[in-house]
């Protein structure tokens, strides 16, 4: 009897860190694969949520060295993908040629990269959309975006009050809230239906 070389899709799918890429054009080293993109407001738990996926703990908050948080930073996730953690927008201190820059950046990416597949976006589950999130999902909608709809730091928000805000932010954004996967980095919650997910987007 053979048996099949193909991975198990619950196995362990090892990530690295490969590169920082400060344009939307710039080619990743390595083989090709298809990209999927973590993106949302500043502090969303971006970072936290990509160590989750891959099950390691401080993996995306290592290649945080000063002058690559505004780049879009790649990691591998096996031989699956490429996890691509996307600067946040709606920090309050930037000035406008750095505004400039991170729209030249992120959205060229969504909107141009042809090797991306999908893009997970996160919401907090405790703030009402802002205006640069409905901006952003703007972006996503332009080029029919697969778009997996994350509600990050569930932990914050007691059960009661789960259902008013995943109805609040689907009201926030025109979408529904049915739709929506919630997680907490901190707790693990939803980590294993936010695993099944990506790799369902990956087909
Ligand atoms: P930027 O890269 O700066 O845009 O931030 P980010 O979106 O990558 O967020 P990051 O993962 O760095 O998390 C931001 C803060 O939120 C950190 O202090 C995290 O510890 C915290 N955080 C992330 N996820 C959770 C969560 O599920 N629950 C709670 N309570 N805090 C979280
Ligand atoms: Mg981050």
């Amino acid at each position: 009897m053979t048996r099949t070389a193909a991975p198990s899709p619950r196995g362990l799918l090892l990530s690295e860190y490969i590169t920082s890429l400060t344009r939307a054009d710039a080619p990743i080293p390595g083989p090709a694969r298809p990209e999927i993109a973590l993106a949302g407001r500043s502090n969303v738990g971006k970072s936290s949520l990509l160590n989750l996926l891959v099950g390691r703990r401080s993996l995306a908050r290592a290649s945080r060295t000063p002058g690559k948080t505004r780049a879009l930073n790649v990691f591998s996730w096996g031989d699956r993908c490429y996890l691509v953690d996307v600067p946040g927008y709606g920090w309050a201190k930037v000035g406008q040629a750095e505004r400039a820059a991170w729209h030249r950046l992120v959205e060229g990416y969504v909107a141009e990269r042809p090797a991306l597949a999908g893009v997970i976006w996160l919401l907090d589950i405790r703030r009402e959309p802002s205006p640069e999130d409905l901006d952003f999902r703007a972006c996503l909608v332009a080029r029919s975006m697969p778009t997996l709809v994350v509600l990050t730091k569930a932990d914050q928000v007691g059960r009661a009050k789960r259902d008013e805000r995943v109805a609040a932010v689907g009201a926030g954004t025109g979408m529904d809230g049915k739709d929506f996967l919630i997680t907490s980095a901190r707790t693990r919650e939803g980590a294993e239906e936010f695993r099944e997910a990506v790799l369902a987007f990956l087909g």
